[in-house]
C-alpha cells in the first residue's frame, strides 16, 4: 500500500556547501511535509549498512566513504504520491542528465557527489525512515 511518505537524505556535498537551505526551500515549495529530520553524520559501518543493496556495485566503496565523510540531514518527507513525486523534483542521479530546475541539476556536482538521496520504493522509504528514526521523531 502506498504511504505517501518518501525519506531523503541532504548528502555532505550539499551540506558542505551551504545547501541545506536552498535545497529544503524547493522540497517545501513542492508541497512536501517535514515528517522528521536530523542532522547527524554516519560512519563508514553504518553508510555501508545503509547502501548494503548496492554491496555488489563497482562504486560502493566510493559510496560508502563519501556519504561518510561529513554530516547529512536526514528528513521523512510526505505527500501524495511521494516516491515518484520527490525523484521527479531531485531528477537524474548523474546531475549532468538531470532535467533544468531539478534539485540535483542545480546543486549536484557529479554522479557520485548528487547532493541528495531519494528513496526508491515505499518498501524502501520505509526501511530507511526507520534506519534514521524512533516513532517519537515523528510528527
Ligand atoms: P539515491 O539512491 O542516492 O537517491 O540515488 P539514485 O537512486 O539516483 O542512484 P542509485 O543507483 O541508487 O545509486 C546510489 C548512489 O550511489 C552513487 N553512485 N555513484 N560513481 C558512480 O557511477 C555512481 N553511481 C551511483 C550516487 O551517489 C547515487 O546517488
Ligand atoms: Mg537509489
Amino acid at each position: 500500500m502506498a504511504t505517501n511518505r518518501t525519506f531523503t537524505m541532504l548528502k555532505p556535498d550539499a551540506v558542505a556547501n551551504g545547501y541545506i537551505g536552498g535545497i529544503l526551500k524547493m522540497i517545501n515549495d513542492a508541497g512536501f511535509s517535514i515528517i522528521a529530520m536530523k542532522y547527524t553524520k554516519l560512519s563508514a559501518a553504518t553508510a555501508g549498512e545503509f547502501y548494503e543493496i548496492h554491496k555488489e556495485r563497482p562504486f560502493y566503496g566510493e559510496l560508502v566513504s563519501y556519504m561518510s565523510s561529513g554530516p547529512i540531514v536526514a528528513v521523512i518527507l510526505e505527500k501524495e504520491n511521494a516516491i515518484a513525486s520527490f525523484r521527479t523534483l531531485i531528477g537524474a542521479t548523474d546531475p549532468t542528465k538531470a532535467d533544468e530546475g531539478t534539485i540535483r541539476k542545480i546543486y549536484a556536482k557529479s554522479i557520485a557527489a548528487n547532493a541528495v538521496h531519494g528513496s526508491d520504493s515505499d518498501e524502501n522509504a520505509q526501511i530507511e525512515g526507520d534506519f534514521f528514526f524512533s516513532k517519537l521523531e515523528r510528527f
